[in-house]
Order: structure tokens, then sequence, then C-alpha cells
């Protein structure tokens, strides 16, 4: 393994990658570059290496399946700053680097009185990866609190600013999802507020509060240690026991197909979907009544603990944990006539 090191970043060839995907799956990359300073690009993406639409931009890994190896060369943002940009005692303005790991910046958020991300605590991943997927949970989305996105636009060669109006954002998707090879992700700047209004409208949250003995209105600091204790509980410690949270989405479907479902099945949990002529399917929900919670083919696995989530039980790799991923998506298919599709991206397979 050789390693050079230029002014802003360092490149090491023929890299393993098993410790920076979450599903802790064996990978390697004929070239990785772990960035400490934006201001290196623009050279880094002079070399055709980089430059080749393969080129993977890699956060925290904790959204993504290698399926074998990376094809081309993998470029990690090393970069860890928070600013606070703005403050007028209502609301503020605060940048994060795209390398800041995202739990820590709602720690940081929190700790200086800012509210809007409480419900997003103990995210896996980083701050540049948020936006891609836009990350949501317990009934909120970052992008509600995203005012900019800083990138780097792979086809210019220039540094962009991009508003949350023009960044596409949906149910687990964006602009940088759909058009995955454009756009580096250098920062986020965040419009977050000083007087908390909490949502509380996701199951479990109040009951939470409650068993933490919180009475009245909660603090923001309070709900996210609620959340928190729910996903601790929920869902499994990757660095424990491997895996990328929930595997697949939600699946959104007709209104009709929803309400046919529900009539056969009417425990089936339903949410509202995009609109008012599409439902929000539980994928969690399908697949435990096909029986695969807590499942094991080998070292790939369905957690015990929540059937949307594929573990790797030490030794499984990428490619079992997609056979297996098949398996599941093919029988609720057969059985409730819903696709499901995963949530993490794959790297060298195709759904
Ligand atoms: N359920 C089951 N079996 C299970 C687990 C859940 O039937 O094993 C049913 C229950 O009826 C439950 C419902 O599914 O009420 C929903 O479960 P949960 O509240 O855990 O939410 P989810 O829809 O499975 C989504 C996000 C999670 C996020 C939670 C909380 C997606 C794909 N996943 O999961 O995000 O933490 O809501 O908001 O939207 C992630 O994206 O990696 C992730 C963990």
């Amino acid at each position: 393994m050789n390693t050079a090191h230029g002014h802003g970043y360092r490149i090491t060839e023929n890299a393993r990658l098993d410790a920076r995907n979450t599903f802790g799956v064996r990978a390697r990359a004929p070239m990785l570059v772990e960035a400490t300073d934006t201001a290196a690009l623009p050279e880094l993406f002079g070399y055709a290496m980089l430059r080749a639409p393969d080129t993977l931009v890699l956060g925290g890994g904790s959204n993504l399946l290698f399926a074998g190896d990376a094809p081309g060369a993998v470029l990690a943002l090393e970069t860890r700053q928070i600013a606070l940009l703005e403050d007028d005692g209502h609301t503020a303005l605060v940048r994060a680097d795209a390398g800041v790991a995202w739990h820590d910046f709602v720690l940081w958020t929190l700790g200086h009185g800012l509210a809007g991300l409480e419900n997003l605590a103990l995210i896996p991943g980083t701050v540049g990866a948020a936006p891609i997927q836009n990350i949501g949970a317990y009934g909120v989305e970052v992008r509600e609190s995203v005012q900019t996105v800083a990138a780097f636009d792979r086809t210019t060669g220039t540094f962009v600013r991009l508003a949350a109006s023009d960044c596409a954002f949906a149910y687990r998707d964006s602009l940088f999802k759909q058009v995955p090879d454009r756009y580096v992700v250098t920062a986020v700047e965040f419009r977050l507020s000083r007087t908390f209004q909490p949502r509380l409208g996701y199951a479990g949250i109040e009951d939470e509060l409650r068993a933490m003995g919180v009475e009245g209105a909660p603090r923001a600091a309070q709900v996210a240690e609620a959340v928190i204790r729910i996903r601790r509980r929920k869902l499994p410690d990757p660095t424990v026991l491997g895996n990328a949270g929930s595997f697949f989405k939600n699946p959104i479907v007709p209104a009709t197909q929803a309400e046919a479902l529900l009539a056969g099945h009417p425990g089936m949990p339903l949410f509202r979907g995009a609109g008012d002529d599409t439902r929000k399917l539980s994928a969690a929900w399908l697949i435990d009544q096909c029986g695969w919670k807590g499942h094991r083919d080998g070292d790939a696995g369905v957690s015990a603990d929540h059937a949307l989530v594929l573990v790797n039980h030490g030794q499984a790799s990428g490619q079992d944990l997609l056979a297996l991923a098949r398996r599941i998506a093919a029988s609720v298919q057969a059985r409730f006539g819903v696709a499901i599709e995963p949530e993490p991206r794959l790297v060298g397979a195709r759904w």
C-alpha cells in the first residue's frame, strides 16, 4: 500500500475500505484520496483518475453497500469546522463542513441553544451526506433546516452554492442523489432557531419523554435524548453489528392500492405519501409479515429488533447481503404486490 501526500490531501493506493463502511464488508479502492482542505479539490479533479465518472465520494460509509470493490477512486472529505455565521437572537445560520460527524454536529447545535435538528440525533454518517439522501427521522427531514449546500461541481470544476429550493429534496431523495456524479458537497449551512417548537407527532417520542420523567414542555435536548433512547433500543449499533440503518425505503404507492391492502390487513401501518393520491407503506411491516425478522443466511441477516435493518454477523460479503435483500424484496412483491427498493447506495451492483 503506497501513500503519498499533497497540500491538503493524502493518497493511498489499493486501499482497504472495510473500516469505511458500517456494514463492515470487505472492499478495496484502487485509490483513496483523503482531503483535509477543500481548496485541493480543483487540483485533485485535474487528475484523470478522479475526473472519471466512477469516482465515489464517501462520507461515513453508513448508507452504502459495497457489492464489490470500488471501481474507481474514492474521495473522503476530512474537513471538520463548524462556524456560527449569523445570530439575531431568534434564528442563527450555522455552517458545518462535510466531514463533521452528523451526531457531533447535532450535539454542537443543542449545546449552543439552537433547535431544529433534535429529532435527527444519533443518525450515523457525516454532515456532507445528510442532504444527499435528505436524512429524516421521527417526523423531521433535514431539508427543513438546510438553507444552502456548498459543493464542488465536477462538471465545471468550480465551487457552487445551491439554495435548498434548488436541491430537489424529497423523501430520502435530492438532486445530489439523482445526479450522483456531479457534486461533491463541501459544507452545509443550516437555519436553526433559538425558540424551540417541539415536534412530538411521531409515535413513541411522547411515551419516551414520559418514561424519562419529563413533564410539561420538553427542552430540545430532552427530545434529542428521547430519540437517542428509542434509536438505541430499535437499531443495532454499527460498531457492534454491521448495518446501514434502514435497508429499504418505505414504498410510496397509489392511495387506491394502499386502501385495498388495508382492507385485507386492518393492522397495516399507513402514512401520508407525497400527495393526496399516494400513501407511504411501512417496509418494515411488509418484511416482518413475510417472516424475515431475525432470519439469517450464514452471516447475512435481518435484525431481530427491526425488520428493515440488514445486518452483517461477521464475515458476510456485500454480495451475500445483496442476495438476501433480493430474496426479501421478491417475497414482499409476491405476497403484497409492492416493490421495495434499497435505501443505501449500491456500489458495484444494480438493483
Ligand atoms: N414495524 C414492524 N416490524 C418491525 C419494525 C417496525 O412491523 O420490525 C412497523 C411498526 O408498525 C412501526 C412501523 O413499522 O410502527 C414503523 O417503524 P419505525 O418507527 O421503526 O420506522 P420505519 O418506517 O421502519 C423510518 C426511517 C428510519 C427512521 C424511522 C423513525 C425509512 C426508510 N426509515 O423507519 O430511518 O429512523 O422511520 O423516523 O424511512 C434510516 O433511514 O436508515 C432510518 C433508520
